[in-house]
């Protein structure tokens, strides 16, 4: 990782090209115009997700192939975006395709448990090690679940995350995210803040943040709330966070926090919605060695079909199993879900697959950490697997606080404009990263890379 800094970039230029490059994305995509126009009146917003809003309007999608999508104005892209970190397969996988496919002429819904949902799980405990799962259609749904099934066990109310990091949508962890510096609060007591309204004062309050990488941080708050007769009952934290671009967990960090939490009796939950199966075959409880009480899956599970998962010890979804905590759902295991996901993770994430994401993201990375030495931007690269993203900060950044304090949203937003009108479909948002596919090839990283060169060269010049 690099982070030395040789220029000082002229913030009037950076103004100057994102005014150049917002008017040509508006020129080159008044089909999504014209589509905003009539989606807004039946959309809210004119779009199925306030995720997927966007000023002046939103970019409409027609097809995907392979690493490849489309507009709605004929625009070709690489997709680095893929589907918030969905797509890791590809689009229209053919596997998947396939397994898809035999199956909805079976029937695509019962309510009733396929074999399918059977090998998914009997996979997931090979890949994980937690000998209990079951099925959702979300990573927000599996996230509730989760946390639901560890309050269930302890019968505590009290739980903690981690200062930045997003969850999904339910009340419990809309909570302390992307809120202003000014009021996130002294670093050993963080505030809970909603995120948004329509989140209950008194649901907000029984989630408390702490500091990512700072486990002596953690385990003082618990003692805090322990003293306050608010134990909590879980810790749900992401091993590497995923929506600050991408953090590292410092060495001994994860250990540290298994260590506590299980000293403690606070059932660890690691929320795998971004990293499982997109960092590793067993996602970041392999790669960093750091076994939890529970993982919660979504994302890649489901190869583009909506999909949850929640993992678990036979300690912690015993209260499932003895009907205690109800883990329910119309959908969960859906048939048409589980074949897809059967496809991905007998024929598409495999062993071979990895190494082939691995290797991409090696040269992804080094070449863009070749751009920033050459063009002395305040920035470094960082990568896992299918994940990765291109940092702009002078210093490392390490938890929600570095990284509100050194983020550099201007950079990062011209960066958006300058790969959406070069043929690279990248994810809105300064937090976010890229997302690699089996069907990514040299060709498609090198484009990445080359267009961030050009950029360097024009903010440099
Ligand atoms: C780490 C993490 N957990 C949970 C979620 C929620 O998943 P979903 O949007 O499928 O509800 C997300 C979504 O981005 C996520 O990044």
């Amino acid at each position: 990782m690099s982070t030395e800094t040789t220029v000082q970039l002229d913030r009037n230029r950076i103004r100057t090209l994102i005014d150049r490059e917002a008017a040509r994305l508006d020129e080159r995509t008044q089909a999504s115009a014209d589509m905003y126009k009539r989606a807004r009146q039946a959309l809210s917003g004119g779009v199925a997700s306030s995720y997927q809003a966007r000023d002046p309007w939103p970019i409409y999608l027609t097809t995907g192939e392979g690493a490849v999508v489309y507009d709605v104005d004929g625009n070709r892209m690489w997709d680095f975006h893929n589907g918030f970190g969905s797509m890791v397969q590809g689009h229209a996988n053919p596997a998947i395709v396939k397994a898809v496919a035999e199956r909805v002429a079976l029937g695509t819904h019962f309510a009733a448990t396929t074999e399918d949902g059977v090998f998914v799980a009997e996979e997931l405990v090979r890949r994980w090690g937690l000998p209990r799962w079951r099925f959702l259609n979300s990573g927000s749904e599996a996230t509730m679940d989760a946390i639901r099934i560890a309050r269930g066990l302890t019968g505590r109310e009290t739980i903690v995350k981690i200062f930045g990091s997003y969850h999904g949508h339910h009340d419990a962890v809309m909570v302390s995210i992307g809120v202003e510096y000014a009021r996130i609060g002294d670093r050993e007591n963080y505030a809970s803040l909603p995120y948004g309204a329509g989140i209950p004062a008194a649901v907000a309050e029984l989630t408390v943040p702490v500091p990512f990488n700072d486990a002596g941080a953690m385990e003082r708050r618990i003692e805090r709330l322990e003293a306050e007769d608010r134990k909590p009952a879980c810790v749900i934290m992401e091993a590497a966070m995923m929506n600050l671009g991408v953090v590292l967990p410092e060495d001994g960090y994860l250990e540290e926090v298994r260590e506590i939490t299980k000293r403690r009796g606070i059932v660890l939950i690691f929320d795998e919605v971004k990293t499982g199966l997109a960092i590793a075959a067993g996602g970041a409880t392999e790669r960093f060695g750091v076994k939890p009480d529970m993982v919660t899956l979504a994302k890649t599970l489901g190869g583009g079909l909506p999909a949850g998962a929640v993992g678990g010890s036979e300690e912690v979804m015993s209260v499932v199993e003895d009907g205690s905590v109800y883990q329910v759902g119309t959908y969960n295991g859906n048939p048409l879900t589980m074949a897809a996901a059967r496809a991905s993770l007998t024929q598409v994430l495999t062993p071979e697959a990895y190494r082939h994401l691995d290797a991409l993201n090696d040269r992804i990375v080094a070449g863009c950490e070749g751009v920033i030495a050459r063009y002395g931007l305040p920035g470094y690269a960082i990568g896992l697997g299918a994940k990765g993203c291109v940092t702009f900060s002078p210093t490392k950044i390490v938890d929600y606080e570095s990284f509100k304090a050194s983020q550099d949203v201007e950079v990062t937003e011209l960066a958006w404009l300058f790969n959406m009108n070069r043929g690279i479909f990248m994810t809105p948002g300064r937090e976010e990263e890229w997302t690699l596919s089996v069907a990514h090839t040299d060709e498609a990283v090198d484009a990445y890379v080359q267009v961030f060169d050009e950029m360097a060269a024009e903010l440099t010049a």
